[in-house]
């Protein structure tokens, strides 16, 4: 029973892999084609809106089919060959740092608990920036103002851990595993933007790291905590005075004991 449903279900994440596919070319042609439209109004004629509208709703759709073509090429380990060793904590302080005025925007603080020297992963940069860029924006997104935002990293054993937390609504206990599926959005949230694929993303991507994604009640709000595993035979050189290697040839990657609790 078990393996004829988890056959369903490869088999519908094919279809939605093919439509995604096949649809892409049709729709950015079709916004190339209102993309020439709309020269043929002056902003002030009503169908200038119209079109300008029609455009907006195909980038949404386009975005969609690439986030769904995006998780289909994660799920067969594209990006493998195209991890290096980095430094965890630096990234998510890199991170962390552009959101701090959106989150004072809305009136939410960011506190962090960035460990000053973080032994290194074997990564993706790129994908792990968006892994905690999701996590990082959910908590803005889908919190109220006056919501607290923690993000902290330790380590711990072999292993590295990256935790975002808030104090918001938080998600009830029988949604925790639901919301990591395709599509899936709370009744809390359909006010709220998003395709309900961040957080399908983040796992994906924690996969590919050969990590794992859990969520628990933060009583009151979500603490999601991603566990990496460290990188355990570095070929770095090591820096006199560091207590774990880091490779000389990343930028600034002496400076990260600056990212540390008082900067957030
Ligand atoms: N920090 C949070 N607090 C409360 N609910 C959350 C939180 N993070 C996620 N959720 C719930 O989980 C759902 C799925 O999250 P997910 O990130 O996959 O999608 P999304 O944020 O709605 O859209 P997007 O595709 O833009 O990320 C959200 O719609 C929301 O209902
Ligand atoms: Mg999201």
């Amino acid at each position: 029973m078990l393996d004829q449903n988890e056959f369903l279900i490869a088999s519908l994440k094919q279809v939605s892999n093919d439509i995604a596919h096949d649809m892409r070319r049709p729709l950015a042609r079709m916004r190339q084609n209102l993309e020439r439209a709309i020269l043929t109004h002056a902003p002030s004629d009503p169908m200038y809106e119209q079109v300008e509208c029609a455009i907006g709703e195909l980038d949404a759709a386009l975005e969609i089919f690439s986030s769904l073509l995006k998780l289909a090429q994660l799920e067969s380990g594209a990006w493998k060959d195209e991890m290096e060793s980095l430094d965890p904590a630096r990234l998510l302080g890199s991170v962390l740092e552009p959101y701090r005025s959106v989150m004072e925007d809305h009136g939410q603080h960011l506190l962090g608990e960035i460990m000053p020297t973080c032994p290194a992963v074997i990564g993706h940069p790129v994908l792990l920036r968006q892994a905690f860029s999701n996590l990082i924006e959910n908590a803005i997104r889908h919190t109220p103002g006056q919501t607290t935002i923690t993000a902290s990293i330790k380590s711990s054993g072999n292993s590295i851990h990256i935790e975002i937390a808030d104090n918001g609504p938080g998600i009830p206990a029988e949604a925790m595993q639901r919301v990591f599926d395709r599509f899936v959005r709370l009744d809390t949230s359909r006010t709220h933007e998003g395709n309900g694929l961040g957080l399908s993303m983040v796992k994906a991507i924690v996969r590919l790291h050969a990590g794992t994604i859990a969520l628990y009640d933060n009583s009151p709000g979500l603490r999601c905590v991603i566990q990496l595993p460290q990188e355990l035979h570095p070929t770095a050189t090591i820096w006199p005075g560091a207590d774990f290697p880091r490779r000389p040839d990343r930028p600034g990657a002496q400076s990260a004991g600056n990212v540390d609790a008082a900067n957030f």
